[in-house]
């Protein structure tokens, strides 16, 4: 099973590192190795953990490679990234994806290159970093009614929010140590301005109320304008601010909107802090579903790739879903608990 990479930055390394740390798990999980064949990058004299062997400039040597049946996009932006992802479509590959912006602008055009061709588009990686949200929204909800999301989706601005109203510290400083940790995007103005908060509420209120909600519909504002000062009033009135992505249905009609919002200390988002992300669903049967895990961050997101590309393998290779056994990874004793 062999499979190519673009982009080999913060994500596509801990890809890489984390496919080779879990070999022998994957073996016993897909019945083959996992192989990457090439990773591209645009620098190849750039030090990383990849091996120099491994590296290409040349899209063309992943695209239109037969060997390689499956293509992870880790490289983030709009374009080029939105047209090799077509064409590794039309040269039927599956695709996995953390590109949150290429499939909040593009999913459903994507989608259906991918149906015509038979083969996939999984996108884990795009919302909530390490969370499994993408998964529990589009397949376990998919029967309820979601009537609300309310959510901090973004690790790098709740970081930069969670330092500043902590340790006092300067908007600049705080950006600079969340982009050195490999959280923020490679345009982290994406980050600030709630760009990037707004095209993964448009993935997730698609999902969730079943309909095409376009980036450009939701109203959007950033943290850019929140200083030391507002942060220490509200936490003297009893609140704290957050970036929330907020989504909700009611009367066929879907209100959608990104802001920095004062919330109650009394609110489970309260506590979500630092790096970490929290999604909150309002379901007409299920009630309330809490979702909390860290948003951001290189190894999160390649365990979220990772579920996705042996999900995909396990289809290339047996044409038929994977199915989950209990405890036939590691068979382990039963400690006996003390009465
Ligand atoms: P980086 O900037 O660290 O990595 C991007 C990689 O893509 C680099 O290796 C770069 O090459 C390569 N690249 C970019 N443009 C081109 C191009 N035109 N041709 C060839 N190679 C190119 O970004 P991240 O790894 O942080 O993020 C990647 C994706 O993952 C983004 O979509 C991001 O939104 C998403 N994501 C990131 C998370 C995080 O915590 N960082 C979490 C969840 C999703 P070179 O190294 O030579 O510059
Ligand atoms: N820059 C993004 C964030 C990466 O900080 O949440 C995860 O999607």
């Amino acid at each position: 099973m062999k499979i190519g990479i673009l982009g080999g930055g913060q994500v596509g390394q801990a890809l890489w590192n984390t496919i080779y740390a879990e070999k022998e798990n994957i073996l016993n999980i897909l019945g083959e190795p996992l192989e990457i064949k090439k990773v591209l990058v645009r620098d190849l004299n750039k030090k990383r953990d990849i091996p120099r062997d491994f590296l290409t400039n040349n899209p063309d040597e992943i695209i239109y490679d037969k060997e390689i049946s499956l293509v992870v996009e880790v490289m983030g932006g709009e374009e080029p990234a939105h047209t090799y992802i077509k064409k590794a479509l039309e040269e039927q590959k599956f695709i996995v994806t953390a590109n949150k912006e290429v499939i909040a602008l593009h999913g459903d055009e994507l989608y259906k290159i991918a149906r015509k061709k038979g083969v996939d588009i999984a996108f884990e990686a795009s919302v909530g970093g390490g969370i499994p949200l993408i998964k529990t929204i589009k397949e376990a909800m998919a029967v309820d009614k979601v009537k609300e999301i309310w959510a901090i989706v973004n690790g790098t601005t709740n970081y930069i929010l969670t330092k500043m109203e902590e340790e006092h510290r300067d908007f600049e400083e705080v950006l600079k140590e969340a982009q050195k940790l490999g959280y923020a995007e490679p345009d982290p103005s994406k980050d600030i301005l709630g760009l990037d908060t707004r095209f993964k509420l448009a993935i997730l209120s698609s999902f969730a109320h079943h309909t095409t909600i376009k980036p450009n519909d939701i109203y959007t504002e950033g943290i850019e304008k929140i200083s030391l000062r507002d942060i220490q009033y509200a936490k003297e009135l009893g609140y704290k601010i957050k970036l929330l992505a907020i989504s909700k249905f009611y009367n066929g009609e879907i209100e959608v909107r990104v802001h920095p919002t004062m919330i109650s200390l009394s609110s489970p988002l309260s506590s979500v802090n630092g790096v970490y992300n929290a999604i909150l669903l309002k379901a007409e049967k299920r009630g309330d579903v809490l979702l909390y895990g860290e948003g951001a961050g290189p190894y999160p997101t390649a365990m979220a790739l990772l579920s996705d590309i042996l999900e995909a393998s396990h289809t290339i290779l047996y044409s038929v879903p994977r199915y989950y056994s209990f405890a036939y990874l590691y068979p382990s004793k039963i400690k006996k608990s003390d009465e």
